[in-house]
């Protein structure tokens, strides 16, 4: 962690249209206003192809704006054993992908990086998932990107605690 290379985080959810790329802009905007943005770099990906190269879902783009977010231009992209070697931590949206990804573990070392996003979670959250919105409404969206605000303040508290 002190070394200067960035500490890399890789967010993952199912299609990577909506719930990871959240993730991602909301990880790297907390990230920045608590200044670590120079000492971590963020990415994110699905673990199912169906939405390979495109962008995010409109309507987590449209909440992500009225919760004042920007996109930067992320094109989804599927999990694949080199994450392993390429990120610090890996950090999966809900029970499946964990399941997935860890299915594809090489090592002890590669289970290791893999750390639900329900472990941010606060005391006031009962889910062990940040649940999927595909199949909602604007507001589930809009809960997504809540509870993700939340959620990325823990974690780059911890990030800046060890030593990002
Ligand atoms: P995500 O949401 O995993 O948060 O990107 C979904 C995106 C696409 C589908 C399901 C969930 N789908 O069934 O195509």
């Amino acid at each position: 962690m002190s070394s200067s290379a960035p500490y890399r985080v890789l967010f993952v959810c199912l299609g990577n249209i909506c719930r990871s790329p959240a993730a991602e802009i909301i990880f790297n905007a907390v990230a920045a206003k608590a200044g670590l943005a120079r000492r971590v770099q963020a990415d994110s990906c699905g673990t199912a192809s169906y939405h390979t190269g495109s962008r995010p879902d409109s309507r987590m783009l449209a909440a992500l704006e009225r919760a004042g977010y920007t996109y930067g231009g992320h094109r989804a992209r599927t999990f694949c054993r080199a994450d392993f070697s390429n990120f610090d931590l890996i950090i999966p949206q809900d029970e499946f992908n964990e399941r997935d990804i860890r299915q594809l573990a090489r090592c002890v070392s590669d289970n290791a990086k893999v750390q639900g996003m329900w472990l941010w979670f606060g005391e006031e959250e009962t889910e062990k998932s940040v649940p999927d919105p595909y199949y909602g409404s604007a507001e589930d969206f809009d809960a997504v990107v809540a509870l993700l605000t939340r959620s990325m303040e823990r974690l780059v508290a911890d990030l800046s605690a060890v030593g990002c």
